[in-house]
Parts: structure tokens; sequence; C-alpha cells
């Protein structure tokens, strides 16, 4: 039995358009990096491979894909309830996430231009997929009769500043969860068609081989700065991201177990099989993956969700802001402990095996 949060009512900017959900640490981040030095990296290590992505990027095997079909055109008023609330949440969510690659990618490919034309046109057109992936999802918002301003949050959400190393491990791996999100969620609408309640999911099929080459091509990039996969330093920092990475998804998945029980997904086997199968495609990126076989792994990662839920019940109660100061303390306090309980879990070293395996 999973617990789930209700999710509260939308609530508005102005007639049509959503006001975005309170930023916190689970909501997708915007971020910023050292365009400078993403200008600098010297990629000859690896250039052949990333210039073969490149050429996949700029044949552009998507560009009929994201047509609104017929399918899309009828009222959609008889989506209700917590599941109406739910599939809008999911909309917001995935829209916002897409938009902050997007913003991302634009920037530096704008900022590379000159200094590493290579890097730039990559991030062009993965910049031109996330637009496109945003706005898809923002419009079937509108069939719901909401949409998010871009423009308004563009402006309003904070950016948080990441040197390029962590850029680059934490889209990496964001754009290879989101593969599996998608690509999971797709089989399963194929395998029980009566949960397709909105044809959006269709779509997840090409739509995700967008995200499994964006993955690529950070992996390419990340393969050809050494100190990136071969120091003991981005050893320690492959553990920390695909942790935070794996307890964020958990956190949102169960706190959200009530969209996907409404498309028929069991939360926890949806969330250890997007976990597993992320953790195993990193082998390919990173010297080191998670050991998620061992038998506190997934424990470990529902107790900080159980926290989590427990800070959200405190945070929605009416007591005074002090009190609920002093409650969070213990969640918090279980979360960071179980965070470091699993980070010291050893893990699986991939360089040894690199070649046989792959
Ligand atoms: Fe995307
Ligand atoms: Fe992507």
């Amino acid at each position: 039995m999973v617990d789930s949060v209700a999710t509260p009512e939308p609530q508005l900017l102005k007639p049509g358009v959503k006001a975005p959900v309170a930023e916190t640490l689970l909501t997708p981040r915007f971020y910023t990096t050292d365009f400078d030095a993403v200008a600098k990296l010297d990629i000859s290590a690896n250039e052949a491979e990333i210039r073969a992505i490149v050429d996949e990027l700029r044949a552009d095997y998507n560009r009929h894909h994201f047509v609104r079909d017929d399918e899309f055109k009828q009222s959609w008023d008889h989506i209700t309830g917590e599941k109406r609330r739910a599939f809008i949440d999911f909309l917001e969510r995935s829209c916002t996430s897409e938009f902050s690659g997007f913003l991302l990618f634009k920037e530096l490919s704008r900022r590379l231009k000159k200094n590493n034309p290579l890097l730039s046109e990559a991030f062009e057109y993965m910049a031109r997929d996330e637009a496109r992936h945003a706005g898809f999802l923002n419009k079937s918002m509108a069939d719901l009769k909401l949409s998010l301003d871009l423009n308004f949050l563009t402006k309003s959400r904070t950016y948080t500043f990441f040197p390029p190393e962590w850029i680059i491990y934490t889209v990496y791996l964001s754009e290879k969860i989101g593969y599996w999100r998608y690509i999971l969620v797709n089989q399963h609408m194929q395998e029980y068609p009566e949960y397709q309640f909105y044809p959006l999911f269709r779509k997840f099929e090409s739509w995700c081989q967008d995200e499994n080459r964006h993955g690529d091509f950070f992996k390419a990039l990340l393969r050809s700065q050494t100190k990136l996969w071969k120091s003991w330093q981005a050893k320690l920092w492959v553990r920390f991201f695909l942790l935070t990475v794996f307890a964020t998804h958990t956190m949102t998945v169960f706190e959200r177990a009530s969209f996907y029980e409404a498309i028929g997904i069991h939360p926890r086997k949806y969330n250890n099989r997007v976990i597993q199968e992320t953790n195993n495609t990193s082998a390919r990126a990173f010297p080191l993956i998670l050991n998620t076989n061992h038998p506190e792994f997934f424990w470990r990662l529902e107790q900080c969700s159980e926290n989590n839920l427990k800070i959200a019940a405190i945070n929605k109660s009416n007591q005074p802001s002090l009190v609920k100061f002093f409650q969070r303390i213990p969640p918090i306090i279980a979360i960071a402990w179980n965070m470091l309980q699993l980070y010291l879990i050893k893990p699986i070293d991939t360089e040894t095996t690199r070649g046989t395996v792959l």
C-alpha cells in the first residue's frame, strides 16, 4: 500500500493560465553554468563519437512526430476529480522540466557559437527537441483548459548555478531517467490500452528516443573528459548524483502515487524498474553504478520517501511556523541518515568490465 498526497486544486495566475507550483527541492530546477568553461572543453579524446551523435541530432528523425492529430480534437471534460488534478500536475512537472532543458541548451548553443561550433550545434538541436516536448505538453494542459505561461516561468524562477562537470553528470542522468520514464509508461499503455485516457502517452515511443539521443550526447561528452570518469573525485561525485537522482525520483513518484494508480501503474514497481534500468544504462558512461540489488537499497529509498511525505503533511498542517520547524527536524534527519547509509553501500565497478559487457 502506498500513501499518496491528494493533489491540490490548481491555482490560477489569470484565467486559463496556471500559477507554477511553489519551488521545492523536488520541483524541476532551472540551471545556469560557467559557459566560458564549457566553450573551452577539449573534446578531442572522443570527437568522433560526438560528431556521430551530432549527425543523428541533425537528421531530426522526429520532425513530423509532434503533431496533434485528430485524436486530440475532442472535449476532455470527462477527466475529472483527482485523476484530472493529478494529470495536470504530471503535465506541469514534465513541461517545466522539458522547458528547463530548453532554456539551458538554448543558452549553451548561443554562448558557444563562436568558440565551440560543434557543441553549439548539438545544443541547438537539443534545444529544438526540448521546445517541441515542452510545447506539446503545454498544449495538452490547454486541452484541460489550463496552460503554463513559459515567459513568466523564464523570468520568475530561480536559476541554480552548477559547474559544467555537475551539469554533465546531472543532465546525462536526467535524459536517461527521462527515457526510461517515458518508455515504460508507453510499454504499459501498449499492454493495457484501457488505461490510455488521453492520446499523449502514444507519443512517448518516438519522443523518448529524443531523450535517449540527448543522453548519448552527454555520455560522449563525459567520456571525452578523462577527469570526469577516471579520478577518485569523479567516483565520489557519480555515486552522489546517482543517489540524489534516484532518491528524488522515489520521493516524487510516491508523492504522486495517485497519478500512477490512475493509469494502472504500480508506483513501487515503476519506481524500482526506472531506477534499475537507469542505473544499468549509466554503466556506459560512469566508472561505477549503485548496487540496486543490495537488500537495503530500495527499502532505504522508501524510508526517504516516507519521511518526505511526513514533511509534506507538516507543511500542510495549521500549526504555528515555529512548531512546524521543530516537527520537520526528525524527518529531515531521517532522510539524511538513510541517504548516508545508501551512499556507503559498496558500488559496482564498471571500468574493469568495460568492453566485455557493453
Ligand atoms: Fe525532452
Ligand atoms: Fe532531453
